[in-house]
């Protein structure tokens, strides 16, 4: 999705706004641009499509210089990849400049309005209208100034936006705004920032304000004022973020999902720390706000998220319905509101996001609000709008997730699911005090078994060698592991752009066995569980089909031996935490088989790491 920077300063705002793009690179974007203004109220534009390096280039071509600017990637929505489309827009003065992250959606009504007005537009942006807008009531709305007028424009638009802009006029002042997609406004010394994410801003400064939706910000050497969708002036404190610069870098990895693969056994550990008594058993969920009495109150769970954190919803059903015995039901955060969910106060619905900023799972999440009084995030990201809107959450701490593919956020989110699980089965009372102990114990175990398991991945590399060249894989799972094989299939078809499937093994027989043939690899999820038996019975059936088959297990077996081409051993866990240690082989295989066939590992093609549209 759409990187926003802005900066105001001492510094050369250039080489701010194209280092702090860099760092929002990980959102995807299929072009770039940057806008300053001198001394002199001259304003200054370079774009390009491509990638950040491509702007550099133009850049470097023609130089320019400025007290103070924006910069944005864009991840287009209206119009394809190109120079002109690329933002900034400006109107059509030349005198007012805008970026925008999220989509106008009557932005062809606001055109023509405009257009019988005699507004001429280049591009064939929604975002070029708002430059327009503001343009119009700086015109005729009665002296506003250009704050006044920027703010005057948002309740014309309809959809969804973070907005910077800045105009010629109004001399070192950037004006921001936010209903939907994020902004974080930075405050260092003597300077100030507004970005989406940040990382953008995090070599500057760590003290931050999260803007919230309808909140209008006026950056100016000063200081940032912060105001409501009326212009009254809004007293808003800055946290101290504790990420740190060099948590957010490669860390001497070749691409940030490689760091981040092997930051699991950390993530799942920070994730764990301070919830887990391993003296009393108690899980310690304080963030989360949820009481016993609710707990135990309530029917039904619902948990409700998108791509990988919809896998991992998928896992936690297994989880939360084997411990707490409770009937959990998986959406789709896309299709739940559409479907007219039966929502009520014995509902508990769970909202799973890494970004915690994901467009369709605040919808699902806002929804629900109309009909249940308690609403719970998992979320990977503080202060995201997800924490912010859900009456409580479960952090996981997984740290900054760099690489589109999700990966560490995705066995972060599997730990926070078995302790909600093992929470509700306790305060069920569904759960023997045994069999939580063992399951904590087993939960403790696994960062060492990933470090363990991780510690040497050659014999992936090798298999990832001999199968590159294949166009099609399988993937096949059963019981908690068959979203395991969904997940595998998506890593795989992302990074690599192979075409994967993730099917339950049993439904195989029921279609995929027609797609079976010498050129297409089977990767058969087999740990020593209570189906082992069953995935050789179906993993015979691939190989009477001449299919190839790579078995992931967790023990030496003679029977996997002699069937599959290929076997990989993970360490043995509990059946229920087993999709916590198989993701891992899984996420490697797609790595390297996406590094030798030369893709870009940590910005795929045409995705975003934070989706803000639906
Ligand atoms: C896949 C991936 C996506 C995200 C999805 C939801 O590797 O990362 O499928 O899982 O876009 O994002 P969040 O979890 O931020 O809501």
């Amino acid at each position: 999705m759409c990187g926003i920077v802005g900066y105001i300063g001492p510094k050369d705002p250039v080489e701010v706004l194209v280092e702090g793009l860099r760092r929002l690179e990980y959102r995807g974007y299929d072009s770039a641009g940057v806008a300053v203004v001198d001394d002199e109220g001259a304003i200054a534009i370079r774009r390009a499509p491509g990638k950040l390096a491509d702007l550099e280039k133009v850049i470097r071509a023609q130089p320019l210089e400025g007290r103070y600017g924006l910069g944005h990637t864009r991840w287009a929505t209206h119009g394809r990849p190109s120079e002109e489309n690329a933002h900034p827009h400006v109107d059509g003065s030349g005198r007012v400049v805008v970026i925008h992250n999220g989509i106008i959606e009557n932005y062809l009504e606001l055109k023509r309005a405009l257009e019988k007005k005699g507004h001429r537009f280049v591009t064939q942006t929604d975002t070029e209208i708002v430059a327009h807008l503001i343009e119009e009531q700086l015109k005729n709305g009665s002296g506003d100034d250009f704050p006044t007028a920027f703010r005057k424009v948002l309740p014309q638009l309809r959809g969804i936006y973070a907005l910077v802009a800045l105009s010629a006029d109004a001399p070192e002042t950037l004006v921001a705004a936010r209903l939907g997609p994020p902004l974080v406004v930075g405050i260092g010394e003597d300077e100030y920032f507004v970005a989406s994410d940040i990382p953008a801003i995090l070599n500057h400064t760590k003290d931050v304000v999260f803007m919230e939706d309808n909140e209008i910000v006026v950056l100016r050497p000063d200081g940032p004022t912060f105001m409501d969708a009326d212009g009254n002036v809004v007293v808003r404190e800055p946290q101290r973020v504790p990420w740190d610069p060099i948590t957010a870098e490669k860390g001497g990895y070749k691409h940030f999902m490689l760091k981040e693969i092997h930051e699991q056994p950390r993530a799942v550990r920070d994730t764990l720390i301070g919830r887990v008594s391993l003296e009393s058993s108690e899980i310690l969920l304080d963030e989360a706000n949820l009481t016993d009495e609710h707990l135990k109150a309530v029917e039904r769970v619902c948990i409700v998220a998108c791509g990988t954190s919809w896998h991992a919803a998928l896992v936690g059903k297994f989880m939360l319905e084997r411990l707490a015995r409770i009937p959990v039901e998986v959406d789709y955060a896309s299709e739940f509101r559409y479907r007219d969910p039966l929502i009520d106060e014995k509902l508990l619905p769970v909202f799973i996001s890494q970004s915690g900023e994901t467009a369709d799972t605040l919808a699902a999440l806002r929804y629900a609000k109309t009909g249940c009084p308690v609403t719970l995030g998992i979320c990977n990201v503080q202060g995201s709008m997800l924490t912010r809107e859900a009456t409580g959450t479960i952090y996981t701490h997984a740290g900054p997730e760099i690489g589109v593919a999700s990966t560490k956020a995705f066995t972060s989110q599997l730990t926070a699911l078995a302790l909600l699980a093992l929470k509700m089965g306790q305060a069920r009372g569904t759960l023997p005090e045994e069999e939580s102990r063992e399951m904590i114990r087993a939960l403790y175990h696994i960062p060492a078994q990933m470090e363990q398991y991780l510690d040497d991945d050659s014999e992936i590399q090798a298999l990832a060698k001999v199968h590159q060249q294949y166009t099609d894989f399988l993937y096949l799972g059963r019981g908690v592991n068959y979203p395991i094989a969904l997940e595998g299939a998506l890593k795989l078809k992302e990074i690599s752009y192979i075409h994967a499937e993730g099917y339950p093994a049993g439904e195989m027989k029921h279609g995929p066995i027609a797609l079976i043939d010498e050129e297409l690899p089977v990767v058969a999820l087999a740990p020593r569980d209570r189906v082992f038996e069953k995935m050789l019975a179906n993993i015979e059936e691939v190989k009477a089909r001449s299919g190839i088959v790579i078995a992931v297990t967790d023990a030496e077996s003679e029977d996997l031996t002699e069937k599959a081409d290929a076997v990989v051993i993970i360490p043995r866990t509990l059946d229920l935490l087993a999709p916590l240690l198989l993701a891992l082989p899984l996420q490697l295989l797609a790595y390297y088989i996406a590094l030798l066939r030369g893709c870009d590992v940590d910005q795929p093609r045409n995705l975003a790491k934070s989706v803000t549209v639906e």
